[in-house]
């Protein structure tokens, strides 16, 4: 059985995880302590669970699969891993620190990638073990649920790297797209002005919280609103994810709205806290404003 590293048991990393382990894989699951680790595992089995009782998967698959994800409180077992991908905080400096200690644990000929959605992979390359053995694979939330991963290489990425994070992505049962390590990719240079626009016009007093969502989702037939996906994905990532667009192309067309770092600041980061463009304490999320 082959074995893969995931470092971040949040949803991006569980998520990984979650598919890695229903594809057949052996998943070192790490996060900053075992006790988020072992937490990001139980989310996974709730959802297997869930899943065999829909009868999606069968109630053996779903145990297996379970039973294939080994939470770990450190990097001592990741020498075992083919690949190890990194779905920690999207922040340059953490994810910097992570690539030195995992670094100085992997097998020679290991694959290191990152599922960051914007920040340069060439730069993160740097902290690599090898640079040639390192590239950005980029996953959707909810990654059971969404088709896409973008490949990203970075100036040094080798093709034999490439070749074999495609086929790894394609044995999840996932689409390939290949993107240029260009600030956001591909999918949030796109996404991220439409939901910096929607919190724009929510700041500017345009419309309030349920009718930007409603008119956006009905109107272009999306299936969350602007502000719903913000939420979803987190407004800290947002907002890194706007700083990274800005700061790397220089154009002012992709500032933040001054909303969402007010938001931010508030700690009011979304679903993960309860309260983002919604307040999610109650049975149903409740706009804010
Ligand atoms: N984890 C796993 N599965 C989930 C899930 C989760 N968090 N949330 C929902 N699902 C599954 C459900 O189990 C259900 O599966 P089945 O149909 O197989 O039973 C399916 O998704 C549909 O769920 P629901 O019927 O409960 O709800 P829905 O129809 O409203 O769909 C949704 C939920 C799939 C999240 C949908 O609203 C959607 O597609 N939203 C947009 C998501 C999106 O745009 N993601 C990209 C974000 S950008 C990003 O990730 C990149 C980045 O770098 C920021």
């Amino acid at each position: 059985m082959k074995t893969i590293g995931v470092i971040g048991a949040g949803q991006m990393g569980a998520g990984i995880a979650q598919v890695a382990a229903q594809a057949g894989y052996r998943v070192l699951l790490s996060d900053v302590g075992i006790e988020q680790a072992e937490k990001g595992k139980a989310g996974i089995a709730k959802r297997l669970a869930r899943a065999a009782e829909k009868e999606q998967i069968s109630a053996a698959d779903a145990d297996a699969a379970g039973a294939r994800i080994a939470p770990q409180g450190n990097y001592d077992a990741f020498g075992e891993a083919e690949i190890v991908i990194e779905a920690a905080t999207e922040r340059e400096q953490i994810k910097r620190a992570i690539f030195t200690d995992v670094g100085k644990v992997m097998s020679p000929d290991a694959i290191l990638a990152s599922n960051t959605s914007s920040i340069p992979i060439t730069r993160l390359a740097q902290v690599a073990p090898d640079a040639a053995r390192f590239m950005g694979v980029h996953f959707f939330n909810p990654v059971p649920v969404m088709k896409p991963i973008e490949l990203i290489r970075g100036l040094a990425t080798s093709n034999d790297t490439v070749a074999r994070v495609e086929a790894f992505a394609q044995s999840l049962g996932k689409t390939v797209v290949h993107a240029n390590d260009a600030p956001g990719f591909i999918v949030n240079r796109v996404l991220l002005p439409m939901l910096n626009e929607a919190i724009f016009a929510l700041g500017e007093g345009v419309a309030s919280v349920r009718d930007i969502d409603a008119a956006v989702s009905l109107g272009l037939n999306h299936p969350m609103g602007p502000l719903t996906l913000a939420d979803f994905i987190g407004l800290d990532t947002c907002l890194e994810i706007a700083r990274v667009l800005h700061e790397g192309t220089g154009d002012p067309k992709f500032r933040p709205a001054p909303l969402l770092v007010k938001y931010v600041d508030a700690g009011w980061l979304g679903r993960k806290t309860g309260r983002g463009f919604y307040d999610y304490s109650g049975p149903e999320p409740v706009p804010t404003r």
